[in-house]
Formats: C-alpha cells, sequence, structure tokens
C-alpha cells in the first residue's frame, strides 16, 4: 500500500487487521491525524480519502474518493492512498490551491469537516471536474458550521466555467447579463472596486465577483501545475509494470489475523473468478466455517460496526475479476457484473445512452436513481451486488431492477472444481423474507441482465422520496414500468410492473395493481382504477415499524400518478418523433394538469453575497490554514502520552427499572481490558458522585432515568478492546414500577412531571383581559371594524441534535503522583468542567488544569453536557494512574448528551379589527418544554423562551408562563438560541393565526404590529434607548420594497394558479434576540494578554473557539490596541491555570466580554508603556518599546477584566413591584433589564413545493442582520450563515424521534431512534438556496460594546425558519385553492417531506388518512403525522 506517495512499511501493513478501516490505520497505524472519525457510518465524510489506481489497459489513473471510516484497510492493498497530509502543508507555506482558496473564501470554521471537503474536491479536481460536476458530487460531506456557501465557493474557484456561476442578488448569471457593464448591484461594484483595490484586504472577501478567473490565477500563482498534482504525487513503482509492486498486485492475498480479541478474521483478496468460487465452495461447506463476501463494505462495515458482527473469513473479490466489474450492452441486454460500483454504472450508463440512444430509456432511470443513492464516496465502491444480497427493504435499486424485469446470474463451482455453474434467477422473484434472498451457500452473484426496453411506447421511471433530498435512505422508493401498444385508435396497456420500497419487509411487486393495468386503456380512469387497488395492496398498519404509514401509504399512489403524467409527456414526445402518417395512433392530446417538476439535480449554492462597509477587517479564521491541510490538532489528534489508555461508557439499555448491578467478570477477560470503575470507584477517590440533580455513573439501587444514562466506564489498552469490554459488561436490572415512564410532552403533563425551578410567569397589562381570554369562545368569522377576534390553538417546535462533528472528546492525563489532573478537552466551559473534575475525583480546583485549544463545533452542546465525559475520563484516569482517552462515537454522542429543547405551546390570543388593519390585544400563552431526565440548563432555557415570546410585536396584554417536562430522555441542554428560537416560533405561530382569523395578509398584519422605537417589550425593556437603536421595521421595510415584495407575491400566485402540484410559498421573517447571559454573575470574562520582547502578544481569555472566529476577533482587538499586525498577536488555547473562573463560552456573548477584557488587558500595558513611547519617539516599533521597559523591570504583562454594568445583564422576574415604582416608568422595567441590546435581522425567502411528494427546495434566501459595526465581516457573515442554516435544518428536515405511545416501533420507550447521520438529516450541500444574499446593516453602531460591534452568533438563527413559513405560505396555497378560502392549520415544526405532503389535504392524502383511521374522515382533515417530539 502506498500512502501519499510513500510505500508503507511492511511491517507497519502487516499489522492491518481484516476489520480494520482503512482510517484506524492511517490515524492509528501511520499517526495520520488529518482524517477525521465524524461518524463511522459513512455519513459525514470527514474521513475522505482519494483512492487512486492504475489501469494498465487506459494507461490512466483513476482516481475515487472514498469513506476511510468504512473501507477495509487490506481493501486499499495496491492502492495509493492520498490523505489531507499529502496535499498540502502550512510548514513552508505550502498549501495546494484547494487549500488556498479554503482559506482566502472562509470555507472552514471550526476545520473539523475541512480535510475530509478538501480531500474530496481533490478527488473531484483530480478527474478533471467542472462546476456541474462539483454540485453533483460534494452529496458525501456534511459541515454544520458554515451553511456551504463559502465551500461552495472555493470548489468552483478552480474550474475553468467558474466564471458562468457568478450571478448577482438579481439571480442573472453575470457573464450573461446584458447590463453586465453598467449594473450598480451592491456584489458589481465591489467588483469593480476589488480590480483597483487589490491591496486593500478589505476586500478579499469578495467571494462571486466577475473576475473569478483573477481569483483562479492568484490562487495557482504559485502552483501553475496544480492540476498535476495527483499524477505527480502517484508511485512510480505500480505504473512500472516490471517492479515488484506491480507484480504483486495481480496476485491473490491472504491475510491472517491472529489477534484472538479483534475477533477479525483472514482475508482473501482473490484475482480470479475461479480462485473466488472456490474460496465460497470450501468455505461455505457444513464443515468449511463459513465466510463473508465483501466488495464495497457499505453494509458489511455497518453491520460490524455497530451490530458488532465477527465474521471468520472476509472474501474480497479483487478487481483483476474483470467481468464483475464491468458493464456492457448488446441490443437486447445491458449487463452489470455483480460487484461494478455504482458509480461507474452510473458514468457508463450516461456514456452508453449518449453513444447510441436505443440504450437511453434504459440506462437514464438507472443513472437518474443513483444519481440519489447514498453520496459519491459510497457510490464509489458499493457495488449494485451488494444492494441486492442485502436485501433491504429500502434498497433503490431492488425495485427499479425488479420493475425492469432485471435477471440476476447465480454462479457456483461445479463438482469438478473447474467449471462454473450458473442459474438465473428474476430479480422481483429474489427476494424472499426480510433480508433473505434466494441464493444458495457458495454461490456468488456474477451478474446483473437487465432487458433493453422497446424503441417506442416502453417507459420505465425510478421514484425515491427520502428525509433529505441528498444522500438519504428512502422512506419510500419505487420503479414502475409500462408498454403500451396502439391498437384500435387505443394505447392498450400490454405491460405493468409496479416495484415498491420501504412498504414490506422486502422489496415488493404491486402485483394487483398491476392486473388492473394489463389489458386496459392507457388513460386517466384506468389509472384511478389501479390506485384505488394500489392503496388496497399497499395498505399499512398506523403503528407500522419505520412509522409514517399514512405519508408512505400516500406516496405510492403519488408516485403512480407523476408516473402516468410523465409517461403522457413521454408518448407524446414518442409519437410526434415516428416519422410518417400518424393516424394509427390514438390521440393522446389528454387535458393534463400541470406536471409536478420531478426532482432532479439543482444548481445551487450561493451565487453571491455583498459586502458590507465596514471598519473592521475580514481577516480570514485564525486556524484557517491549519484546518484546511489536516494540521489542526483535535482531542482525538493529540500525541496521547504513553501509556494512555482508551475507554468506552456502558449505558443503561432500558429505564425506569432500578439498577441492581453490573457483572463485570467477562467484561475483565476480554483481552487489553485493564479496569470497569463505577459509582463506588468515585466514592473510593472520596470524590462526588452527585452533581447537582445527576450524578457521573448512576448509583447502585437507584432507578435508571433514560436509556443510555451513563453506568460506569471501562478501559483498555485499545478502543476496540475498551468497546468490547463495555459490551461484555452483563448489567443487571431489578423491579420496574408499573408506572408508564413518561418520555413525551403529553405524558409529562399527564403525570404532573415538571422541574419547578424551572417555572416562569411574566404578566403586562390588563389581567381582567388576559383572564377572559382564556373563557372568550374563538371568532374568527365576518368580523368588522371594532371586533375582538379572538383564537387558541396550539404549536409545537422539535428538538434538534447539535450535531457538532467533533464528538465530546477528553485526554485525561493524571501527574504528581495522581494528586493533579490535566484535561485536554473539547469544552465550551473549562471552567466549570474543571470544577466538576475537581469535585468527582476529590482533586481541589487549584490542581485541575483544563485545556481546549479548538473544538469541532460546539453550539451549545458542550457548554455543560460534556462534563460527565470529561469527568469520566478523568475518575478512571485518576483510579488507575494512566492518561485516559474517552472519545465518545456518534451514536453515543447522540443518545447521551441531550438537544435543543422541543416545546408544546397552548395559546389564546386576540386582536381588535382595525380600519386599515387588526391591532393585537392580548395574548397567553404556556411553553412546555422537553428538559429530559436532569434539570440542567432548562430553567434559563424557559426563561428565555418567555423573555422572547413576544419575537418583535407589540403585545399590550401578555401572559406567558413557562415549565420544562422531566421526562426519560437525556438531559436537554443548551443549542444555539437557547430557548429563545422556540419562544419566538410559538410567537410566529400565533401571528400566522390571527392573521388568517382577521383575514389580512400575514406581512402586513405583522408590519401594522411590529414593535416601534416607542415601545417597551412586556418585560420591560425599551426597544430604543440613547445609544440602542431599533432597526427592524426599518429593515423590514427596506426588504420590502428594494426586493418588491409586492411583485414578488404576484408572480408567486401566478405561478401558483398554473401549477396544480407545485407550489410556491414566500416569507419574510423578522427577529430580535437579547443580547447578555440570564444569570447575572455570568456576565463577566478575564484576560491575560503577555507581550513579549520581540514585540509579539500572546493572548489567553476566557472563552473557547468553536469555530466561530472568536480568537480571530480577539487578536484582531489587541493587534489594534498595540497598533500591531494581526499575526503579531497569537492565541495558544485556552487554559483555566492563565484565566480563572471563566465563563462558558455561550450566549454570544464571548466577543463583548472578551474583547473588551483584553482591551482592558492590553490598555494597562500601554499605559505602563507610555513612557518609553514618549522617550523612543512616535517611530519606535512595539518591540523597541517592550525592550526598553523590560530592561526598566516594567511588567509586560497584564490581566483584564470586563463586566458590563448591572444596568444592562439583570433580570430578577419575581422581584414584587415596589410601592413607590413611578407610574411613567414601563411595565415590569422594575424587575431589572435582562439584556444589553437585541441583534436583529429580517429574512426573506422563496420555495417551491412538490405537493404529491412532500419535496421542497429553496429558490432563494436574503438576508440583512444588524451586527452593529462588525469586527470581522467575514466572519460575521460566516455566523449568519451557518446560523441561517441551522434553523432552516431544525425548522424543515431535522427530525428527532424517540420510542413513546406514537413511535412503539424504534425499541424499548425512551430509546433514541436518531443516533446517528443515517436517520438523522442536518441540511446537505444542496440544500443550499438558490440565490443566497446576506448583508449586514450598514451605519449601525453599538457603542456599548467592543469596537461598537454586536454579538452575532445566536441572533441570525431564528431567521432560519423563514424557510418553514415560506413553505407552510405553500402549502396554505394549495389547501386555499383546494378547500376555496385561507383557513387555519397547525403547521409544526419541523415542516417535513411527511408534513408537507400530509398537510396538503388533497382529494389523495385525506382518503388514504381516512382509510387508515377507519373511516373517520374529520379526524383525517385534522390529522398530525407522528413526526418527533
Ligand atoms: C451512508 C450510506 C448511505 C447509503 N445510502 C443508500 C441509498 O441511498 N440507497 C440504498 O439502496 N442503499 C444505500 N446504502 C446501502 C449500501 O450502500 C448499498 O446496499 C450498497 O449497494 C452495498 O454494496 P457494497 O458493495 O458496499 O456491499 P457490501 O457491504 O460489501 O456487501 C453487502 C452484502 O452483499 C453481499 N455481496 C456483495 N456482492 C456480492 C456478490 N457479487 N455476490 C454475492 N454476495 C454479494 C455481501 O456478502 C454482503 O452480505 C447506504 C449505505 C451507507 C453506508
Ligand atoms: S466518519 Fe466516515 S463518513 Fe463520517
Ligand atoms: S467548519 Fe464544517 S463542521 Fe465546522
Amino acid at each position: 500500500m502506498y500512502v501519499n506517495g510513500n510505500r508503507v512499511p511492511d511491517d507497519i501493513t502487516e499489522k492491518a487487521r481484516s476489520n480494520q478501516t482503512l482510517l484506524s490505520f492511517l490515524r492509528d497505524g501511520l499517526n495520520l491525524k488529518g482524517s477525521k472519525l465524524g461518524c463511522a457510518e459513512g455519513g459525514c465524510g470527514a474521513c475522505t480519502v482519494m483512492i487512486s489506481k492504475y489501469d494498465v489497459e487506459s494507461g490512466e489513473l483513476k482516481h475515487i474518493a472514498v469513506n476511510a471510516c468504512l473501507m477495509p484497510a487490506l481493501a486499499a492493498d495496491g492502492c495509493h492512498v492520498t490523505t489531507i497530509e499529502g496535499i498540502g502543508s502550512v510548514k513552508d507555506d505550502n498549501l495546494h490551491p484547494i487549500q488556498k482558496a479554503m482559506v482566502e473564501m472562509h470555507g472552514s470554521q471550526c476545520g473539523f469537516c475541512t480535510p475530509g471537503i478538501v480531500v474530496a474536491i481533490y478527488s473531484l479536481y483530480a478527474n478533471n471536474c467542472n462546476t456541474k460536476a462539483i454540485e453533483e458530487h460534494m452529496d458525501g460531506n456534511l459541515c454544520r458550521c458554515t451553511g456551504y456557501r463559502p465551500i461552495w465557493d472555493a470548489a468552483r474557484s478552480l474550474c475553468d466555467d467558474a466564471e458562468e456561476l457568478v450571478r448577482g442578488p438579481c439571480g442573472t448569471s453575470c457573464r450573461e447579463c446584458p447590463e453586465r457593464d453598467i449594473c450598480e448591484q451592491d456584489c458589481n461594484v465591489e467588483d469593480k472596486e476589488k480590480v483597483t483595490a487589490d491591496e486593500d484586504e478589505q476586500k478579499v472577501i469578495v467571494t462571486s465577483s466577475k473576475d473569478k478567473m483573477a481569483m483562479k490565477k492568484s490562487l495557482i500563482a504559485s502552483s501553475p501545475d496544480w492540476a498535476d498534482h495527483p499524477k505527480k504525487l502517484f508511485p512510480s513503482d505500480i505504473i512500472d509494470a516490471s517492479s515488484a509492486d506491480s507484480l504483486a498486485l495481480k496476485k491473490p492475498l491472504m491475510v491472517v489475523d491472529n489477534a484472538e480479541f479483534h475477533g477479525a478474521g483472514t482475508w482473501f483478496k482473490p484475482t480470479t473468478l475461479v480462485g473466488l468460487l472456490k474460496l465460497l465452495k470450501e468455505f461455505g461447506n457444513p464443515v468449511g466455517g463459513g465466510y463473508k463476501i465483501v466488495v464495497g463494505n457499505t453494509e458489511v462495515g455497518i453491520e460490524t460496526r455497530f451490530k458488532h458482527s465477527v465474521y471468520p473469513r472476509l472474501i474480497y473479490p479483487g478487481d483483476s475479476v474483470e467481468s464483475i466489474f464491468q458493464v456492457s450492452a448488446s441490443t437486447n441486454k445491458i449487463v452489470f457484473g455483480g460487484c461494478t460500483p455504482l458509480s461507474f454504472i452510473q458514468h457508463e450508463a450516461e456514456r452508453l445512452s449518449k453513444n447510441d440512444p436505443i440504450f437511453t430509456r434504459t440506462l437514464m432511470p438507472i443513472h437518474d436513481m443513483l444519481r440519489w443513492f447514498a453520496s459519491t464516496q459510497i457510490r464509489n465502491v458499493a457495488c449494485l451486488g451488494g444492494n441486492l444480497v442485502t436485501a433491504s427493504p429500502i434498497s433503490d435499486m431492488n425495485p427499479m431492477l425488479a420493475s425492469m424485469g432485471a435477471n440476476l446470474v447465480l454462479s457456483k463451482l461445479g463438482e469438478d472444481d473447474r467449471t462454473i455453474v450458473s442459474r438465473t434467477v428474476l430479480v422481483s422473484d429474489f427476494f424472499l423474507r426480510y433480508r433473505t434472498v434466494d441464493i444458495q451457500t457458495s454461490e456468488f452473484l456474477e451478474r446483473i441482465e437487465v432487458p433493453v426496453l422497446a424503441k417506442v411506447f416502453e417507459y420505465v421511471k425510478p421514484f425515491k422520496q427520502a428525509r433529505r433530498r441528498e444522500d438519504d435512505i428512502s422512506i419510500v422508493t419505487s420503479g414502475m414500468r409500462i408498454k403500451l401498444v396502439p391498437k384500435d385508435g387505443k394505447f392498450i396497456i400490454e405491460h405493468a410492473a409496479l416495484a415498491f420500497g420501504g412498504m414490506a419487509p422486502k422489496t415488493v411487486m404491486a402485483v394487483k395493481t398491476a392486473k388492473v393495468l394489463i389489458g386496459s386503456e392507457f388513460n386517466r380512469e384506468t389509472f384511478a382504477k389501479a390506485s384505488e387497488c394500489l392503496m388496497e395492496e399497499m395498505k399499512l398498519p398506523e403503528k407500522v415499524p419505520g412509522g409514517q404509514a399514512a405519508f408512505r401509504m400516500t406516496l405510492t399512489n403519488s408516485f403512480l400518478y407523476k408516473f402516468f403524467l410523465s409517461v403522457v409527456v413521454e408518448l407524446k414526445d414518442d409519437v410526434e418523433g415516428i416519422e410518417g402518417n400518424h393516424s394509427a395512433f390514438p390521440d393522446i392530446s389528454l387535458p393534463l394538469p400541470s406536471i409536478p417538476i420531478v426532482d432532479e439535480a439543482e444548481l445551487s449554492g450561493a451565487k453571491t453575497f455583498i459586502t458590507p462597509d465596514s471598519v473592521g477587517k475580514p481577516f480570514t479564521h485564525q486556524s484557517g490554514p491549519l484546518h484546511c491541510t489536516g494540521e489542526a490538532t483535535y482531542i482525538d489528534d493529540i500525541n496521547a502520552p504513553s501509556g494512555t489508555l482508551h475507554a468506552s461508557l456502558i449505558l443503561a439499555r432500558e429505564c425506569g427499572v432500578i439498577f441492581d448491578k453490573f457483572e463485570t467478570e467477562r467484561a475483565l477477560k476480554t483481552p487489553g481490558v485493564v479496569g470497569i470503575y463505577g459509582s463506588d470507584t468515585i466514592s473510593l477517590l472520596k470524590g462526588e458522585n452527585r452533581q447537582g440533580d445527576e450524578s457521573v455513573f448512576l448509583p447502585i439501587g437507584e432507578t435508571i432515568g433514560h436509556i443510555g444514562q451513563v453506568l460506569g466506564i471501562v478501559v483498555g489498552e485499545s478502543l476496540e478492546s475498551a468497546e468490547m469490554g463495555a459490551r461484555a459488561v452483563a448489567i443487571k436490572y431489578g423491579t420496574s414500577s408499573n408506572e408508564k415512564v413518561p418520555v413525551s410532552i403529553e405524558d409529562a403533563i399527564a403525570s404532573k412531571s415538571f422541574y419547578e425551578s424551572t417555572r416562569y410567569d411574566l404578566t403586562r397589562g390588563d389581567l381582567s383581559a388576559l383572564q377572559s381570554l382564556k373563557e372568550l369562545e374563538d371568532t374568527t368569522s365576518d368580523t368588522k371594524v371594532g371586533d375582538l377576534v379572538k383564537i387558541s390553538g396550539t404549536f409545537r417546535s422539535g428538538a434538534q441534535e447539535h450535531f457538532y462533528l467533533e464528538t465530546m472528546s477528553t485526554l485525561a492525563v493524571p501527574t504528581e503522583g495522581d494528586t493533579n489532573l490535566t484535561i485536554f478537552a473539547s469544552t465550551q466551559a473549562a471552567s466549570h468542567t474543571q470544577e466538576y473534575i475537581a469535585s468527582a475525583t476529590g482533586t481541589p480546583m487549584s490542581k485541575v488544569v483544563v485545556r481546549t485549544k479548538r473544538m469541532g463545533g460546539g453550539f451549545g452542546g458542550k457548554e455543560t453536557r460534556n462534563c460527565f465525559v470529561s469527568a469520566s475520563a478523568a475518575v478512571a484516569a485518576k483510579a488507575i494512574s494512566r492518561p485516559v482517552l474517552l472519545t465518545l462515537p456518534r451514536d453515543v454522542d447522540m443518545l447521551t448528551t441531550g438537544h435543543r429543547h422541543c416545546f408544546l405551546s397552548k395559546y389564546h390570543a386576540s386582536a381588535r379589527m382595525t380600519e386599515d388593519g387588526a391591532k393585537l390585544e392580548s395574548m397567553q400563552i404556556d411553553l412546555y418544554a422537553n428538559g429530559g431526565w436532569g434539570v440542567d440548563l432548562s430553567g434559563p432555557i424557559v426563561s428565555r423562551a418567555c423573555l422572547h415570546v413576544d419575537g418583535v410585536y407589540n403585545f399590550p396584554n401578555i401572559q406567558v408562563e413557562g415549565v420544562a417536562c422531566k421526562t426519560a430522555q437525556a438531559p436537554h441542554t443548551a443549542f444555539r438560541g437557547f430557548g429563545g428560537p422556540q419562544g419566538i416560533a410559538a410567537c410566529e405561530h400565533v401571528m400566522d393565526h390571527l392573521a388568517v382569523a382577521c383575514k389580512i395578509p400575514k406581512e402586513s398584519f405583522r408590519r401594522y404590529n411590529m414593535y416601534d422605537e416607542s415601545n417597551t417589550t412586556h418585560f420591560g425593556m425599551a426597544l430604543s434607548q440613547s445609544n440602542r437603536k431599533w432597526h427592524v421595521p426599518s429593515i423590514w421595510d427596506r426588504m420590502t420594497s428594494e426586493l418588491n415584495l409586492s411583485q414578488r407575491r404576484q408572480d408567486i400566485d401566478e405561478f401558483n394558479a398554473k401549477n396544480k402540484w407545485v407550489k410556491r410559498g414566500a416569507a419574510l421573517t423578522p427577529t430580535k434576540f437579547g443580547i447578555a447571559f440570564g444569570a447575572h454573575f455570568m456576565n463577566q470574562g478575564g484576560a491575560l494578554v503577555h507581550l513579549y520582547t520581540d514585540g509579539t502578544v500572546l493572548v489567553t481569555h476566557g472563552g473557547t473557539e468553536m469555530g466561530q472566529g472568536l480568537h480571530t476577533k480577539v487578536c484582531q482587538v489587541a493587534a489594534q490596541a498595540f497598533g500591531i499586525s494581526v499575526e503579531q498577536v497569537y492565541i495558544n488555547d485556552t487554559s483555566t491555570d492563565k484565566v480563572a473562573n471563566q465563563i462558558a463560552t455561550a450566549a454570544s456573548m464571548s466577543t463583548d466580554l472578551y474583547g473588551m477584557c483584553t482591551l482592558d488587558a492590553c490598555r494597562q500595558i500601554l499605559a505602563r508603556l507610555k513612557p518609553y513611547r514618549e522617550k523612543c519617539g512616535s517611530e519606535a516599533s512595539l518591540k523597541d518599546l517592550a525592550h526598553a521597559a523590560f530592561f526598566d523591570r516594567v511588567d509586560l504583562s497584564a490581566h483584564g477584566f470586563y463586566a458590563p454594568d448591572k444596568s444592562m445583564c439583570h433580570f430578577d422576574v419575581n422581584k414584587p413591584k415596589p410601592d413607590n415604582y413611578p407610574d411613567d416608568k414601563p411595565e415590569n422595567s422594575w424587575k431589572g433589564q435582562p439584556f444589553n441590546y437585541f441583534t436583529q435581522g429580517v429574512a426573506y425567502s422563496e420555495v417551491e413545493i412538490d405537493v404529491l411528494t412532500g419535496n421542497h427546495r429553496t429558490l432563494r434566501a436574503d438576508v440583512v442582520v444588524d451586527v452593529g459595526s462588525s469586527i470581522n465581516p467575514a466572519i460575521d457573515i460566516g455566523q449568519i450563515e451557518g446560523a441561517f442554516f441551522q434553523g432552516m435544518g431544525w425548522s424543515t428536515i431535522e427530525e428527532i424521534v424517540y420510542s413513546d405511545d406514537d413511535h412503539t416501533w424504534c425499541g424499548k420507550r425512551s430509546n433514541l431512534f436518531t443516533q446517528g447521520p443515517g436517520t438523522y438529516k442536518i441540511p446537505a450541500f444542496n440544500d443550499q438556496p438558490e440565490i443566497f444574499n446576506v448583508s449586514l446593516l450598514e451605519d449601525a453602531e453599538n457603542p456599548i460594546a467592543v469596537h461598537s460591534s454586536k454579538a452575532v452568533g445566536e441572533p441570525p438563527f431564528f431567521l432560519g425558519t423563514t424557510v418553514f413559513y415560506a413553505i407552510k405560505d405553500a402549502v396554505s396555497s394549495f389547501r386555499k385553492k383546494a378547500s376555496g378560502r385561507e383557513s387555519y392549520f397547525e403547521f409544526r415544526m419541523p415542516g417535513t417531506s411527511e408534513r408537507i405532503r400530509m398537510q396538503c389535504n388533497d382529494e389523495l392524502g385525506i382518503k388514504v388518512k381516512t382509510a387508515m383511521l377507519g373511516g373517520d374522515e374529520k379526524a383525517a382533515g385534522s390529522y398530525q403525522p407522528s413526526g418527533s417530539y
């Protein structure tokens, strides 16, 4: 094996085991830590490496990107592996142009995803890609921070055709625009300026400019031969046919694993078909001991990792068995080798179709289905045979092939051990039961034969609906084929085959429905009959495994309808394409409804963004180059001290039962396991196990609160041994109480399971009006001026997983005879972690140092929930006197560390009709949050929700009560916005509901009721104060006019009138977000600044870097203070021994706090330097001054501190009104002012939904945010885009599912179903709005924060929900058309494809819902999919 141009020494390769992944081999065997482990299931792309092979026949190099976390290390035998380390390095400034582009265009934030993304882009360029290829093939990488726009820009920047894609905010391609030279759009103006202002760093952030080519030139200036890089790196030994290595490649390989505890087994790589079949025969016979064929390992790898399957022999067919890796075509059939990778099939399908149109209608549907099959990295290795033999009920290719009448050729070795015996099976007969196929032991799926479709009148179509468009397993998938014959002036259906996945435990054919079709005339009536039949044939019980019964049933019929429509179109083309007299053909000019847009690859990615005219400079992220070269170190990458042990947690697998004990005997016998610790260990250490209402390890005898609760920890010499040990621990459960454990909010309300300490109640205005609000009947009809319109209802917003790319990780190192601990932790709260560990291990805080260099994302998830992880590792380390590394696997992280709280809101609200609108009167709202099993931060989260429930609207009378529910879920915690978005979402729902009830357009109702400058919020804070401005109304008005929203609305209405099954919607969504920690004491920060005698500065402050660019901004502040360049200022890490008693990096407050305290420290040093400045003169450098002062014995270090004034960050909800409280003061203001100021913004979006499937795409998004005077506009824009994306994900596709009454199919009650990227979908590259403009409000100063800036991390999160409201608008438009009037409906968040489809309430949807609900049509009308919660 070769890695980065070098042959891996034999003594290292020999250590590779058959079940070892390439990623583990690279990281642990070769110490190449650039490739990251994000999920271990092929779902995030953080582990992407490039595999290159030499094709002897063509003499060409083949390069593919793969997931190293799934690829077996031994499968890379004979290949060249390029990892991020091989592409470029910060050493000697040797960055590859792709890495430079990523740095300069701000493509990395936390940087954890970045190496994988750079390698993915590098692999595309290795194959001479253009922008279209890039847009199709970035589907295998996820980024949780950036929102992808800058990565798109960087990825495209080196393409020759990049310039074609540059568009202005108008959406027009700049290259094609006739007004290109006179256009005054900001982007264009900026562009012009850039040409003349290249030296000025302020302009460097222009990423989508006309002079893309100039940018390309500058990126490749120092490496003009960059395109040849992969070729040059490729080892010549392999190309040299006579070299020993090249010859060795042709030989079979056998690797025997003798390490007993791995349970690995022997790896075989046969190089001939007979050799392969011989192995199957030998090990397949009853005494042979068994085998497993492995090709792409994308299924087997998952089984090995998550089901812990152990195979004694793995047989990997080498690609020198050419026939099984080929695609060939003849006039009547197309043959795919059983091991042909899917990407090669896709490639060949396109090539053959182009070469000969006869293949087009057979091959292009296969090609199109593969576009949405998994990701590029998976398709590059996964084979068709693997998809078939795995027989997943939701496999995509199986229904496709079954409907096409494909055959499988299964081969084995004959009795004589030489001849190959084959049999043929129809794909439709191949699937016997759940994951069971008609293949005998020792048989091999040699090839798949697909009949070529007739030249005309035969059609096949693929359908797939998933939670996310890209890289997602289907909810329902289907292949449909139909053959027509013209007869007696009609088209008769001669043959029909409909196959479905996702509707049964195996791929099924809708045989009865096909019978309805066959022999009938091809027309709408026939399909209507077929639809009736299909509904019966594909009926699912409500509680079917996998859930979504009604949606799945509806999808089968929607697909059938789409199939009918598409055949009509193609049939017309066929008829028109036939030369000569058409009179023999029936008339097919059927009256057709509009054709729904069938999903296709959308060109996406932002085209532009507008740079502000700002005081700050857009410096790139301080760690950008390190991120892009994989040299940035995260906890798991640290070169751990020798003797470091690995750890794995012991987790409860039941809940509501007593934890009796665990038996460790078997686990301790696992080779490599050295210790198992639980709550008694903490007692022995004289530590405190109890931490608040939780414990580090649940004590024996206590009731288990939720599945996943931590019971103990196992440490071993290797990760495998620790994990095997943890699995071998037998947990004994005691009796359970008969009470049902509350999982959902409804359960908690029913059993009154609340955290009373989190209850908040805030009232303003007329109490009697609020009381009567509850008692009044809802009034919504025939309103006139003066009437009070009253509504009531409920609204839900879902939970959200942080999905930081780097999971929780800690390295705990005991020192000084175990009296001290040094902890390297991925945490947002170093001091809190220090305190927790000190308490749990019985160590004084002064002897525990917690250090955090950087995190691979945090988003609030690492504010408190990392503590039990760090403490577990620290307890084990102290107990065994050795360093312990604990990195949570993705599934454990998702199961144990909590999410954003889901909310249920119950409300009553009213508005009074006026001459020109309707004025808000009152709102009474109860907010219930699901807090999980531990109060954690639920109190302040609920209070922030209560403080944001007014949105941006003036409710004269308001009463809000919030409380967190105690449930059997992991304790839920902080997540960007911290309850604020949940409060605002509830408010926006009420606003929508009232607008509908008052029959007023939603935008005008909102604008009419918006706070103005003279108002105060419901908690008594003035919107506009002397040095704080209220901007929301003006931004709203500006966007309304600049985007010409009335014209846009008209266009949307016109589009919707013309299209029945595709609807567009739009929304303008405002936000204000209060800045300050809710807890008064947390509003403080410290910094330590050292000026060295060479004039460089080292800053350490209490904040942590998680990608948000805090360190970069603080460096800018210090650089400006000292008058030096940013490069002269450095921040090493965050450490509790340098700055003590730090506050968590949260609440978007960090720049405000740490910028200020750093400034304070700098000013102290500057004051001491003042005499030297006077003495040495204005020309003297900082180095000169530092020297002079040092020799004068002046202290060049200073500790800075900052705490905002109490008046700006203190609110006591329970404080009684003082007797002498002046009447003219705003209500509630005696309670204090909770926030320093508000960060504000407005977003507009337009979407398009496919009514039949529930798919949506975002056509455009425009965002304007007031971030004051930005310190670093590039970082701020990055924060806005990232937050927008997270908000969009939360409100549209991200759905958490627990096992509860509504989801009985996902394991034991309280089990979390969504434990990885396979089931939980965050937005991917192609979820980018097609046009995405982000701008910062100009001339917006904020004199009360550092350099007049504003906090930016959390506030724009809510703006992403504009996409949800636009979707709701589109659904509303369909419902309005269907029912003839606009009526209220509860559209729950997230607006998933299921909710979109099921809320559209078309005839089909209602029919399915009614059938499922036992004929209750009324219930069907208000049916809500179970979704999450
Ligand atoms: C992140 C991710 C996303 C995915 N997305 C999708 C998706 O969108 N749609 C979808 O349908 N699937 C998806 N899958 C599933 C998987 O990728 C496919 O099933 C794939 O085709 C399996 O091929 P493989 O070569 O990796 O199989 P392997 O894991 O190597 O083998 C799978 C099984 O097939 C057997 N096998 C393989 N080839 C042969 C042969 N020629 N003869 C006999 N037995 C054979 C093996 O013994 C094994 O039992 C996804 C998987 C992952 C990890
Ligand atoms: S770690 Fe390999 S894809 Fe996530
Ligand atoms: S920068 Fe992509 S996940 Fe953080």
